[in-house]
């Protein structure tokens, strides 16, 4: 979604911003903007990308040592120059970026509009600067002006603000968007997230919702909106640098997916003990007896994360005995979802900052729920929300498409579910200690998997022409389709769905003939006949079956027309292997379609509006 990227120092602003925002790209966006200040203030804006925008201010020089930079993803108003932010009061002396959604943006237009002020696009945004201006027509005081705006704001917002009536500042306030401070040495900057920072500095502060920044050149001010100053600490960030550029790969997610081994092997080291069959989390927030309270798991997400948990669900469920529900995070709230006290709610988000999953949080709260969040961005607003935080450990994730947060997101929840099962005493130190090393055989399996990639690009070479795509499994691999037709469709832009292989015929049957692949996560464990026969209802129908199938099982080359094989491992860690080649037959689909991987159209990688 939108990406912001400030900086004040002594330094020309539009070379920071401009390197900045292409660290942002990969959030997803349709035009960009930059506003510097130098003496006045100029903007710059276009549809399309950074580099054509770069073009655009090195042919004007663009000059000023205060700055500020945004990639908007459209929501209200399309993706044109106008409706690009930054946005300009009538006087052109303010300019604000804005990333969420004003929900009474018609209230304050049409009053504004009464005041004699015009709009010139149609975002939600453009009020957010004239309410400042507004005020500042009375108080003469940017701080007061910014301030009584934000405070009339209902929705989610992350906004920056420069301006020539206080040009030695920079303000910032965030709600429910993400929005964090760097601190540099003679210089400060502000961004969505993260990455766009990290070259210039490690010191991070995170701005909390309904508190205001201000950013001189060597000075920080964080204060409540009631105006008292708040003491922030200062975080040193230990993201490697590395993780945020692509090496060798041409895209981040061929990147990702390789990482997977890796990302795996961290998110268990230091947790799973094998000698003592035992689990434990740093910051799970609630301890064993409120656990051994709880006789209701819910799982709430959006989009891979919720495949995960849909996944998860089978082992807390069998590992743990606590009944377990899934439930898209955008649906939860508005259900009036029956919790308590009992209920443990486990929110599952790659960023941490989408805004269903934060929403759905926030109500289970509401209703005395506990909290545990597996996340993989440390601070992020929805660990800050929740009780505990089991981290996954994937390494930053920049593709779009999400690959190493799925497989960790897993490894989490067989973890939480062995430690719960322990804390119960449901199973015991020996059973623990074979499920753990199992979790352990898991990154050298998934590496054995990855030197197939030639295997799987032949097989993207074949159907990467059709226009649909079904994918089927039972159990757990059943969620494994899900997550392999979501993985197809937003990035190839191919038609795919993902379907219980046992429902087939009960709808989608009629979708089958000789132009449909249909990829089948059929492994050898118990429901290994019922798939065999799903495979020949759909040979029956002369679709064309790809099968992920267990190494050894030489009778499903008879019935399908290409196999990929994965090695044997337990039925509950199946889905991180049997993941790896849909993701891999999504990857070389799309490139061959011509498709930018890392960016898919209309796609934002965290999505912070309902
Ligand atoms: O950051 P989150 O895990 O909360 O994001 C949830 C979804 O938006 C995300 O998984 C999305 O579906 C991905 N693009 C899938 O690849």
């Amino acid at each position: 979604m939108c990406g912001i990227f400030g900086y004040i120092g002594d330094k020309e602003a539009s070379e920071k911003i401009i390197t900045g925002l292409k660290k942002l790209e990969y959030r997803g966006y349709d035009s960009i903007g930059v506003a510097t200040m130098n003496d006045k203030l100029a903007i710059f804006k276009n549809v399309g990308k950074v580099s054509d925008l770069e073009e655009k201010i090195c042919s004007k020089n663009l000059k000023g040592t205060t700055g500020i930079g945004h990639t908007r993803w459209a929501t209200h108003g399309a993706p044109t120059e106008i409706n690009a932010h930054p946005h300009y009061d009538k006087d052109q002396k303010i300019v604000i970026v804005h990333n969420g959604i004003i929900e009474n943006y018609q209230e304050l237009r049409d009053d504004l509009i009464k005041d004699g002020y015009k709009f010139v696009s149609q975002t939600d945004s453009e009020v957010i600067v004239h309410l400042i201006a507004a005020c500042y027509a009375k108080s003469n005081n940017i701080e007061e002006s910014f301030i009584y705006a934000v405070k009339r704001l209902q929705g989610t917002y992350a906004i920056c603000c420069i301006s020539e009536y206080d040009p030695s500042r920079m303000f910032l306030a965030k709600k429910s968007s993400p929005l964090l401070i760097g601190v540099g040495e003679g210089e400060n900057y502000c961004a969505s997230d993260v990455s766009p920072i990290l070259k210039h500095t490690r010191n991070i502060i995170y701005l909390d919702d309904n508190e205001y920044a201000m950013l001189s050149t060597d000075s920080v001010v964080v204060k409540n909106y009631k105006g008292v100053v708040v003491e922030k600490e200062i975080v040193k960030s230990t993201i490697n640098i590395d993780d945020v550029e692509k090496g060798t790969y041409d895209f981040y997610m061929m990147k990702e997916i390789h990482e997977q081994p890796e990302s795996i092997i961290n998110t268990i080291t230091n947790r799973c003990f094998i000698d003592e069959g035992k689990v434990n989390f740093d910051f799970i927030g609630i301890n064993n007896n409120e656990l051994l309270n709880i006789n209701r798991i819910v799982i709430t997400a959006c989009g891979t994360s919720l495949h995960a948990g849909l996944v998860g669900e089978f082992f807390l469920e069998k590992f743990a005995q606590v009944p377990v529900e899934v439930e898209y995070a955008a649906e939860f709230r508005y259900r009036n979802p029956i919790i308590d006290s009992k209920t443990l709610v486990i929110a599952i988000s790659q960023s941490g900052e989408t805004a269903d999953t934060l929403a759905a949080v926030v109500e289970a709260k509401q209703k005395k729920a506990r909290i545990i969040s597996i996340c993989n961005v440390p601070g992020s607003t929805i660990t800050r929300e929740s009780d505990g935080v089991i981290y996954t450990k994937a390494g930053v994730e920049i593709g779009v498409a999400s690959t190493k947060a799925f497989t960790t997101q897993i490894t989490a929840l067989y973890m939480f579910s062995i430690f719960l099962a322990r804390i119960k005493w449901i199973i015991n130190k020996e059973e623990a200690k074979n499920l753990l090393t199992k979790l352990y055989e898991i990154p050298e399996l998934i590496r054995r998997i990855l030197l197939k990639k030639d295997h799987i690009y032949t097989i993207a070479c074949k159907y990467y022409t059709k226009p649909s795509f079904l994918y089927l499994g039972r159990g757990i691999s059943f969620h494994v389709a899900q997550e392999g037709a979501l993985k197809m469709k937003e990035i190839s832009y191919i038609h795919a769905e993902g379907y219980s292989a046992a429902e087939m015929k009960h709808g989608p049957i009629a979708l089958i003939d000789e132009n449909m692949p249909v990829v089948v996560v059929a492994l050898k464990n118990r429901s290994y006949e019922k798939i065999a026969s799903n495979i020949s209802e759909v040979k029956a129908r002369q679709g064309k079956v790809i099968a992920i199938a267990t190494e050894g099982d030489t009778n499903i080359k008879n019935l399908v027309d290409d196999v990929i094989y994965i090695p044997d491992c337990e039925e509950e860690l199946s889905a991180i292997l049997s993941v790896i080649p849909l993701q891999l037959l999504a990857y070389y689909t799309a490139i061959l379609r011509g498709c930018h991987v890392d960016q898919p159209r209309n796609l934002a990688k965290s999505v912070t509006v309902e």
